[in-house]
Protein backbone atom coordinates (compact mmCIF):
# COMPACT_ATOMS: atom_id res chain seq x y z
CA UNK A 1 0.00 0.00 0.00
CA UNK A 2 1.35 3.74 -0.96
CA UNK A 3 2.35 5.92 2.00
CA UNK A 4 -0.73 8.08 1.30
CA UNK A 5 -3.09 5.13 1.37
CA UNK A 6 -1.67 4.03 4.53
CA UNK A 7 -2.64 7.68 6.31
CA UNK A 8 -5.85 7.28 4.88
CA UNK A 9 -6.67 4.59 6.16
CA UNK A 10 -4.88 4.92 9.48
CA UNK A 11 -6.59 8.88 9.85
CA UNK A 12 -9.61 7.64 12.13
CA UNK A 13 -7.35 5.93 14.37
CA UNK A 14 -5.07 8.84 14.51
CA UNK A 15 -7.75 11.16 15.08
CA UNK A 16 -9.12 8.85 18.23
CA UNK A 17 -5.57 9.00 19.47
CA UNK A 18 -5.21 12.26 19.27
CA UNK A 19 -8.39 12.71 21.76
CA UNK A 20 -7.38 10.14 23.95
CA UNK A 21 -4.38 11.83 24.85
CA UNK A 22 -4.25 14.80 27.58
CA UNK A 23 -3.26 18.11 26.09
CA UNK A 24 0.33 19.75 26.41
CA UNK A 25 -0.53 22.11 29.20
CA UNK A 26 -2.78 19.24 30.78
CA UNK A 27 0.35 16.85 31.01
CA UNK A 28 2.89 18.08 33.55
CA UNK A 29 -0.41 17.97 36.02
CA UNK A 30 -1.82 14.72 34.87
CA UNK A 31 -3.23 12.88 37.69
CA UNK A 32 -4.78 9.48 37.90
CA UNK A 33 -6.79 10.65 40.33
CA UNK A 34 -10.52 11.36 40.09
CA UNK A 35 -13.74 12.91 41.66
CA UNK A 36 -17.67 12.75 41.43
CA UNK A 37 -19.64 12.67 38.76
CA UNK A 38 -21.35 16.02 39.52
CA UNK A 39 -17.93 17.74 39.32
CA UNK A 40 -16.93 19.29 36.40
CA UNK A 41 -13.11 20.62 35.07
CA UNK A 42 -12.09 23.75 33.64
CA UNK A 43 -13.47 21.71 30.19
CA UNK A 44 -16.91 21.63 31.44
CA UNK A 45 -16.52 17.81 31.04
CA UNK A 46 -17.67 15.42 34.11
CA UNK A 47 -15.44 13.10 35.94
CA UNK A 48 -15.55 10.17 37.20
CA UNK A 49 -17.57 8.91 39.59
CA UNK A 50 -15.10 7.66 42.56
CA UNK A 51 -14.34 10.28 45.28
CA UNK A 52 -10.51 11.16 45.72
CA UNK A 53 -8.45 13.69 47.29
CA UNK A 54 -6.70 14.22 44.53
CA UNK A 55 -7.04 16.55 41.77
CA UNK A 56 -9.69 15.14 39.01
CA UNK A 57 -9.03 14.12 35.59
CA UNK A 58 -10.94 14.14 32.52
CA UNK A 59 -13.09 10.30 32.19
CA UNK A 60 -12.31 9.78 28.60
CA UNK A 61 -8.42 10.68 29.31
CA UNK A 62 -7.75 6.93 28.11
CA UNK A 63 -6.26 5.80 31.20
CA UNK A 64 -7.40 3.04 33.52
CA UNK A 65 -10.12 4.86 35.53
CA UNK A 66 -9.22 4.91 39.39
CA UNK A 67 -5.90 3.41 39.09
CA UNK A 68 -3.40 4.23 41.70
CA UNK A 69 -6.26 6.23 43.19
CA UNK A 70 -6.29 7.00 47.16
CA UNK A 71 -9.42 6.46 48.26
CA UNK A 72 -10.73 9.16 50.78
CA UNK A 73 -12.34 7.15 53.79
CA UNK A 74 -13.96 9.49 55.11
CA UNK A 75 -16.34 9.39 51.63
CA UNK A 76 -16.46 5.62 51.61
CA UNK A 77 -20.28 4.09 52.35
CA UNK A 78 -21.32 0.87 53.63
CA UNK A 79 -19.05 -0.45 56.77
CA UNK A 80 -20.21 1.09 59.65
CA UNK A 81 -17.15 2.03 60.61
CA UNK A 82 -16.69 4.31 57.91
CA UNK A 83 -18.82 7.02 57.54
CA UNK A 84 -19.98 9.13 54.66
CA UNK A 85 -21.39 12.19 53.87
CA UNK A 86 -25.01 12.48 53.54
CA UNK A 87 -27.98 9.94 54.87
CA UNK A 88 -26.57 7.25 57.06
CA UNK A 89 -26.12 3.94 55.23
CA UNK A 90 -28.42 1.31 55.84
CA UNK A 91 -28.89 -0.82 58.59
CA UNK A 92 -27.90 -4.01 56.37
CA UNK A 93 -24.39 -2.42 56.29
CA UNK A 94 -24.23 -3.28 60.66
CA UNK A 95 -25.37 -6.83 60.02
CA UNK A 96 -21.72 -9.29 60.60
CA UNK A 97 -21.38 -11.02 57.16
CA UNK A 98 -22.64 -14.43 58.56
CA UNK A 99 -25.83 -13.27 59.76
CA UNK A 100 -26.98 -11.68 55.81
CA UNK A 101 -28.84 -15.29 55.18
CA UNK A 102 -30.49 -15.48 58.18
CA UNK A 103 -34.58 -15.25 58.38
CA UNK A 104 -34.46 -14.38 62.05
CA UNK A 105 -37.94 -12.72 62.94
CA UNK A 106 -39.92 -13.36 59.81
CA UNK A 107 -42.83 -15.89 57.85
CA UNK A 108 -42.26 -17.37 54.58
CA UNK A 109 -44.74 -18.31 52.68
CA UNK A 110 -44.64 -21.65 50.04
CA UNK A 111 -46.31 -22.70 47.13
CA UNK A 112 -45.49 -26.82 46.64
CA UNK A 113 -44.38 -27.00 50.23
CA UNK A 114 -45.82 -30.44 50.36
CA UNK A 115 -43.04 -32.40 49.26
CA UNK A 116 -40.11 -32.14 47.20
CA UNK A 117 -38.49 -28.60 46.58
CA UNK A 118 -40.69 -26.99 48.30
CA UNK A 119 -40.72 -28.76 51.86
CA UNK A 120 -36.49 -28.88 51.42
CA UNK A 121 -36.70 -25.13 51.11
CA UNK A 122 -39.46 -25.47 54.16
CA UNK A 123 -36.81 -27.37 56.39
CA UNK A 124 -34.58 -24.74 55.32
CA UNK A 125 -36.18 -21.37 56.18
CA UNK A 126 -37.05 -23.03 59.92
CA UNK A 127 -33.66 -23.70 60.39
CA UNK A 128 -32.25 -20.49 59.28
CA UNK A 129 -34.95 -18.77 62.00
CA UNK A 130 -37.76 -18.15 59.57
CA UNK A 131 -41.60 -19.25 60.53
CA UNK A 132 -43.30 -21.33 57.23
CA UNK A 133 -46.77 -21.58 56.02
CA UNK A 134 -46.86 -24.33 53.28
CA UNK A 135 -49.35 -24.17 50.10
CA UNK A 136 -49.74 -27.60 48.24
CA UNK A 137 -52.81 -29.59 46.24
CA UNK A 138 -51.68 -32.31 48.25
CA UNK A 139 -54.29 -32.81 50.88
CA UNK A 140 -51.51 -34.05 53.30
CA UNK A 141 -48.00 -33.18 52.98
CA UNK A 142 -45.26 -35.98 52.91
CA UNK A 143 -44.27 -37.46 55.85
CA UNK A 144 -42.11 -38.33 57.43
CA UNK A 145 -40.37 -35.10 56.05
CA UNK A 146 -43.16 -32.79 57.36
CA UNK A 147 -42.88 -34.47 60.91
CA UNK A 148 -39.53 -33.43 61.37
CA UNK A 149 -40.01 -29.68 60.18
CA UNK A 150 -42.64 -30.30 62.82
CA UNK A 151 -40.22 -31.21 65.18
CA UNK A 152 -37.51 -28.73 64.10
CA UNK A 153 -40.04 -25.84 64.08
CA UNK A 154 -41.13 -26.66 67.74
CA UNK A 155 -37.58 -27.06 69.01
CA UNK A 156 -36.77 -23.31 67.94
CA UNK A 157 -39.89 -21.99 69.30
CA UNK A 158 -41.26 -21.11 65.51
CA UNK A 159 -44.55 -22.27 63.39
CA UNK A 160 -45.08 -24.56 60.35
CA UNK A 161 -48.43 -24.94 58.81
CA UNK A 162 -49.99 -26.37 55.98
CA UNK A 163 -52.95 -25.26 53.74
CA UNK A 164 -53.90 -27.06 50.95
CA UNK A 165 -54.30 -24.69 47.59
CA UNK A 166 -55.09 -25.26 43.73
CA UNK A 167 -52.76 -22.14 43.11
CA UNK A 168 -54.68 -21.86 39.63
CA UNK A 169 -57.98 -20.99 41.95
CA UNK A 170 -57.90 -17.79 41.75
CA UNK A 171 -60.00 -17.29 44.52
CA UNK A 172 -58.80 -19.62 46.83
CA UNK A 173 -55.73 -18.27 46.27
CA UNK A 174 -56.74 -14.74 47.24
CA UNK A 175 -58.70 -16.01 50.52
CA UNK A 176 -56.08 -17.89 51.64
CA UNK A 177 -53.28 -15.01 51.27
CA UNK A 178 -55.80 -12.79 53.01
CA UNK A 179 -56.04 -14.64 55.39
CA UNK A 180 -52.03 -16.23 56.30
CA UNK A 181 -51.46 -12.07 56.52
CA UNK A 182 -54.73 -11.97 59.11
CA UNK A 183 -52.41 -14.33 61.34
CA UNK A 184 -49.21 -12.44 60.87
CA UNK A 185 -47.32 -11.28 63.79
CA UNK A 186 -45.65 -8.48 65.07
CA UNK A 187 -42.37 -10.86 65.89
CA UNK A 188 -42.57 -12.96 62.83
CA UNK A 189 -44.27 -10.99 59.87
CA UNK A 190 -44.20 -11.67 56.15
CA UNK A 191 -41.45 -10.96 54.46
CA UNK A 192 -40.67 -13.68 51.95
CA UNK A 193 -42.96 -16.16 48.85
CA UNK A 194 -40.97 -19.13 47.58
CA UNK A 195 -43.32 -20.63 44.55
CA UNK A 196 -42.41 -24.12 43.74
CA UNK A 197 -45.85 -25.14 42.94
CA UNK A 198 -44.94 -26.81 39.13
CA UNK A 199 -46.16 -29.72 37.23
CA UNK A 200 -44.22 -31.17 34.04
CA UNK A 201 -46.12 -33.19 31.07
CA UNK A 202 -43.95 -35.02 28.54
CA UNK A 203 -45.09 -35.59 25.03
CA UNK A 204 -44.50 -34.59 21.72
CA UNK A 205 -45.94 -31.06 20.95
CA UNK A 206 -47.39 -32.48 18.12
CA UNK A 207 -49.74 -34.46 19.52
CA UNK A 208 -50.17 -32.27 22.86
CA UNK A 209 -53.95 -31.55 23.18
CA UNK A 210 -55.23 -28.10 24.38
CA UNK A 211 -56.65 -29.20 28.09
CA UNK A 212 -53.03 -30.52 28.88
CA UNK A 213 -51.00 -27.55 26.85
CA UNK A 214 -53.19 -25.07 29.22
CA UNK A 215 -52.81 -27.36 32.27
CA UNK A 216 -49.05 -26.95 31.95
CA UNK A 217 -49.08 -23.07 31.73
CA UNK A 218 -51.76 -22.74 34.31
CA UNK A 219 -50.08 -24.32 37.04
CA UNK A 220 -46.70 -23.15 36.33
CA UNK A 221 -47.10 -19.76 35.22
CA UNK A 222 -50.66 -18.43 36.00
CA UNK A 223 -50.50 -19.98 39.45
CA UNK A 224 -47.22 -18.06 39.73
CA UNK A 225 -48.59 -15.11 39.04
CA UNK A 226 -52.25 -15.81 41.26
CA UNK A 227 -49.68 -16.36 44.04
CA UNK A 228 -47.31 -13.57 43.68
CA UNK A 229 -50.13 -10.77 42.88
CA UNK A 230 -51.97 -11.70 45.94
CA UNK A 231 -49.08 -11.72 48.02
CA UNK A 232 -48.52 -8.20 46.39
CA UNK A 233 -51.80 -6.56 47.20
CA UNK A 234 -52.05 -8.03 50.74
CA UNK A 235 -48.42 -7.03 51.23
CA UNK A 236 -48.76 -3.43 49.67
CA UNK A 237 -52.11 -2.88 51.84
CA UNK A 238 -50.12 -3.14 55.08
CA UNK A 239 -47.00 -1.12 53.47
CA UNK A 240 -48.34 1.83 51.66
CA UNK A 241 -45.10 3.80 51.54
CA UNK A 242 -42.15 1.30 51.25
CA UNK A 243 -39.31 2.02 49.21
CA UNK A 244 -36.13 0.48 47.41
CA UNK A 245 -34.10 0.71 50.61
CA UNK A 246 -31.68 -2.32 50.68
CA UNK A 247 -33.11 -5.11 52.77
CA UNK A 248 -34.54 -3.26 55.27
CA UNK A 249 -38.00 -4.48 56.30
CA UNK A 250 -38.86 -5.64 52.42
CA UNK A 251 -40.21 -8.58 51.00
CA UNK A 252 -38.32 -11.02 48.88
CA UNK A 253 -40.41 -12.94 45.82
CA UNK A 254 -38.27 -16.52 44.51
CA UNK A 255 -40.14 -17.90 42.14
CA UNK A 256 -38.84 -21.31 40.55
CA UNK A 257 -38.17 -21.19 37.29
CA UNK A 258 -35.96 -23.98 35.45
CA UNK A 259 -33.23 -24.07 33.39
CA UNK A 260 -35.68 -25.18 31.23
CA UNK A 261 -36.89 -22.01 30.50
CA UNK A 262 -33.77 -21.43 28.91
CA UNK A 263 -32.93 -24.20 26.71
CA UNK A 264 -34.61 -26.97 25.31
CA UNK A 265 -34.07 -29.98 27.17
CA UNK A 266 -32.18 -33.30 24.95
CA UNK A 267 -34.16 -36.46 25.02
CA UNK A 268 -37.52 -35.08 26.37
CA UNK A 269 -40.21 -33.77 24.75
CA UNK A 270 -41.63 -31.09 27.10
CA UNK A 271 -42.56 -27.40 24.85
CA UNK A 272 -45.56 -26.76 27.16
CA UNK A 273 -43.68 -27.03 30.26
CA UNK A 274 -40.57 -25.07 29.16
CA UNK A 275 -42.66 -22.32 27.79
CA UNK A 276 -43.95 -22.04 31.13
CA UNK A 277 -40.43 -21.67 32.68
CA UNK A 278 -39.53 -19.32 30.24
CA UNK A 279 -42.54 -16.89 31.34
CA UNK A 280 -42.02 -17.32 35.08
CA UNK A 281 -38.33 -15.73 34.20
CA UNK A 282 -39.98 -13.21 31.92
CA UNK A 283 -43.05 -12.71 34.60
CA UNK A 284 -40.62 -12.21 37.59
CA UNK A 285 -38.41 -9.29 35.35
CA UNK A 286 -41.86 -7.37 35.20
CA UNK A 287 -43.15 -7.80 38.49
CA UNK A 288 -39.30 -6.75 39.91
CA UNK A 289 -39.73 -3.87 37.20
CA UNK A 290 -43.64 -2.99 39.03
CA UNK A 291 -42.38 -3.31 42.66
CA UNK A 292 -38.94 -3.15 43.46
CA UNK A 293 -39.46 0.31 44.60
CA UNK A 294 -42.46 -0.45 46.67
CA UNK A 295 -40.70 -2.83 48.95
CA UNK A 296 -40.85 -6.16 47.07
CA UNK A 297 -37.51 -7.82 45.23
CA UNK A 298 -38.57 -10.13 42.53
CA UNK A 299 -35.91 -12.91 41.56
CA UNK A 300 -36.19 -16.56 40.01
CA UNK A 301 -34.26 -19.71 40.52
CA UNK A 302 -33.71 -21.62 37.40
CA UNK A 303 -32.94 -25.29 38.50
CA UNK A 304 -31.01 -27.95 36.60
CA UNK A 305 -32.43 -31.86 36.95
CA UNK A 306 -33.01 -32.36 40.98
CA UNK A 307 -33.62 -36.05 42.38
CA UNK A 308 -37.23 -35.61 43.18
CA UNK A 309 -40.81 -37.28 42.90
CA UNK A 310 -41.32 -35.02 39.92
CA UNK A 311 -37.75 -36.35 37.87
CA UNK A 312 -38.21 -39.40 39.66
CA UNK A 313 -41.79 -40.28 37.28
CA UNK A 314 -39.62 -38.88 34.14
CA UNK A 315 -37.64 -41.00 34.72
CA UNK A 316 -39.56 -44.21 35.25
CA UNK A 317 -41.76 -43.45 31.98
CA UNK A 318 -38.17 -43.16 30.29
CA UNK A 319 -35.14 -44.55 31.93
CA UNK A 320 -32.72 -44.02 29.26
CA UNK A 321 -33.11 -40.17 30.36
CA UNK A 322 -30.52 -40.74 33.29
CA UNK A 323 -27.48 -41.53 30.69
CA UNK A 324 -28.51 -38.51 29.21
CA UNK A 325 -29.15 -36.05 31.87
CA UNK A 326 -25.63 -37.09 33.49
CA UNK A 327 -23.56 -35.93 30.04
CA UNK A 328 -25.45 -32.78 29.90
CA UNK A 329 -23.88 -31.55 33.36
CA UNK A 330 -20.65 -30.48 33.61
CA UNK A 331 -20.82 -31.53 37.41
CA UNK A 332 -21.61 -35.57 35.61
CA UNK A 333 -24.50 -35.79 38.47
CA UNK A 334 -27.99 -34.42 38.81
CA UNK A 335 -28.99 -32.11 41.86
CA UNK A 336 -30.93 -33.19 44.82
CA UNK A 337 -33.12 -30.41 46.55
CA UNK A 338 -30.93 -29.89 49.33
CA UNK A 339 -28.61 -28.31 46.90
CA UNK A 340 -30.53 -25.29 46.49
CA UNK A 341 -31.10 -24.61 50.59
CA UNK A 342 -28.05 -21.76 50.37
CA UNK A 343 -29.51 -20.68 46.61
CA UNK A 344 -32.95 -19.52 48.09
CA UNK A 345 -31.51 -18.48 51.07
CA UNK A 346 -29.93 -15.83 49.10
CA UNK A 347 -32.73 -14.84 47.30
CA UNK A 348 -35.51 -14.59 50.09
CA UNK A 349 -32.81 -12.90 52.60
CA UNK A 350 -31.11 -9.99 52.96
CA UNK A 351 -27.61 -10.90 51.61
CA UNK A 352 -29.73 -10.55 47.76
CA UNK A 353 -30.62 -7.01 48.95
CA UNK A 354 -29.45 -5.33 45.55
CA UNK A 355 -30.64 -8.31 43.28
CA UNK A 356 -33.99 -8.01 41.54
CA UNK A 357 -35.62 -9.03 38.04
CA UNK A 358 -32.82 -11.34 37.81
CA UNK A 359 -32.66 -15.13 37.21
CA UNK A 360 -30.19 -17.61 39.84
CA UNK A 361 -28.73 -20.39 37.44
CA UNK A 362 -28.41 -23.46 39.27
CA UNK A 363 -27.39 -26.10 37.26
CA UNK A 364 -24.47 -28.07 37.70
CA UNK A 365 -23.38 -26.28 34.81
CA UNK A 366 -26.00 -27.48 32.23
CA UNK A 367 -26.63 -24.35 30.60
CA UNK A 368 -22.47 -23.76 29.68
CA UNK A 369 -22.56 -26.16 26.77
N1 LIG B 1 -37.16 -31.76 39.72
C1 LIG B 1 -36.47 -31.09 38.79
O1 LIG B 1 -35.59 -31.62 38.13
C2 LIG B 1 -36.76 -29.63 38.57
C3 LIG B 1 -35.88 -28.89 37.79
C4 LIG B 1 -36.13 -27.55 37.57
C5 LIG B 1 -37.25 -26.96 38.13
N2 LIG B 1 -38.08 -27.70 38.89
C6 LIG B 1 -39.25 -27.04 39.46
O2 LIG B 1 -39.16 -27.11 40.86
C7 LIG B 1 -40.48 -27.04 41.41
C8 LIG B 1 -40.63 -28.17 42.42
O3 LIG B 1 -40.54 -29.38 41.73
P1 LIG B 1 -40.20 -30.74 42.45
O4 LIG B 1 -39.14 -31.37 41.68
O5 LIG B 1 -40.06 -30.54 43.91
O6 LIG B 1 -41.53 -31.55 42.10
P2 LIG B 1 -42.67 -32.13 43.04
O7 LIG B 1 -43.66 -32.72 42.10
O8 LIG B 1 -42.10 -32.99 44.09
O9 LIG B 1 -43.25 -30.81 43.73
C9 LIG B 1 -44.18 -29.99 43.09
C10 LIG B 1 -45.29 -29.72 44.08
O10 LIG B 1 -46.24 -28.86 43.44
C11 LIG B 1 -47.52 -29.29 43.86
N3 LIG B 1 -48.54 -28.86 42.92
C12 LIG B 1 -48.78 -29.32 41.67
N4 LIG B 1 -49.85 -28.70 41.15
C13 LIG B 1 -50.29 -27.83 42.09
C14 LIG B 1 -51.36 -26.91 42.13
N5 LIG B 1 -52.22 -26.77 41.12
N6 LIG B 1 -51.55 -26.19 43.26
C15 LIG B 1 -50.69 -26.32 44.30
N7 LIG B 1 -49.67 -27.18 44.31
C16 LIG B 1 -49.47 -27.93 43.22
C17 LIG B 1 -47.40 -30.80 43.90
O11 LIG B 1 -48.45 -31.37 44.68
C18 LIG B 1 -46.04 -30.99 44.50
O12 LIG B 1 -46.08 -31.09 45.88
C19 LIG B 1 -41.43 -27.12 40.23
O13 LIG B 1 -41.87 -25.81 39.92
C20 LIG B 1 -40.57 -27.67 39.13
O14 LIG B 1 -41.04 -27.29 37.86
C21 LIG B 1 -37.87 -29.02 39.13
Amino acid sequence: MSAPRILTSLRPQLRLARIALPSPSTRSSFSTSIRRLDNKDDSGRPQAAHPSKHASRPVSSGEPVAEHVKEDESKRAGLPEEPMDGPPPPPLAALPAQELFHLKNRTILITGGGRGLGLTIAHACLESGASVRCMDLLPEPSQPQWSKAEELAKSKGLEITYHPLDVTDQNAVSNLFSDLFKMDSKEHPIRGLFTSAGIQIMMPAVDYSIEKFRKVIDVDLTGTFLCAQAFAKEWFKRHPSMDGQAGVDGASIAMTGSMSGHIANLGIECAAYNASKAGVNQLAKNLALEWSRKGIRVNTLSPGYIRTALTAAQLDEKPELNKIWLQGSLLGRLSTPDEFRGPVLYLLSDASSFMTGADLLVDGGHCAT
